[in-house]
């Protein structure tokens, strides 16, 4: 579901940005709806994130993966951007005492929103099964709650028939 709202949106030529890189198959997944002619602009904190995602893409010059954590993500924007996806958590495969925080995953939301295009989407997936998923969904639920509805639309998708600590989706349209 976050592929295709984020897939409504990117064009060729576009900036888009994933936050959290993991293995990549959301860089991918960017990288092949801006093409050549667009960027993609990607975060992780683990190195193993980035060579994962590295040998996935291959030699993809519209790539930039940083070994910075997205808490820093203002620096690395110049302007507008159509798309940003966060995937919260840990790194699947990887070290599971390695999450998204609070602090730094509600710095990126900002900077994320006031970087976006008109009609451009930011994708959130939240996961409470882990120690910690919990109060950082509560709190990224709070804040995009807060999101004036003049400017910015916020759905939020969820399982209504899986029962144990499902992951959901919030996506963040803006409007004007
Ligand atoms: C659920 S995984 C992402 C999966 C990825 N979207 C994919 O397609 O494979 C979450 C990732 O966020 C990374 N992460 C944790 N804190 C971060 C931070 N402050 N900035 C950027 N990435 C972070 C973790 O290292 C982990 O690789």
């Amino acid at each position: 579901m976050a592929h295709r709202l984020i897939a409504d949106v990117v064009d060729a030529g576009d900036t888009a940005v994933d936050a959290t890189i993991g293995n990549g198959h959301d860089t991918l997944f960017l990288a092949g709806l801006v093409g050549p002619s667009g960027h993609v602009i990607g975060f992780d904190i683990q190195e193993q994130a980035i060579e994962q995602t590295r040998n996935r893409l291959g030699e993809a010059e519209s790539v930039k993966l940083h070994l910075d954590s997205h808490g820093n993500m203002e620096s690395y924007l110049a302007g507008e951007v159509k798309a940003v996806m966060f995937n919260l958590g840990y790194l699947p495969g990887g070290d599971q005492k390695i999450i998204t925080v609070p602090d730094s995953t509600l710095s990126a939301l900002k900077t994320a929103t006031e970087h976006l295009s008109i009609h451009g989407v930011v994708t959130i997936v939240a996961y409470i099964g882990h120690e910690g998923g919990s109060d950082e969904a509560l709190q990224v639920d709070q804040w995009a709650e807060a999101l004036c509805a003049d400017h910015y639309s916020v759905v939020r998708y969820e399982f209504t028939n899986r029962k144990n600590k499902a992951p959901y989706l919030i996506g963040i349209q803006r409007l004007a």
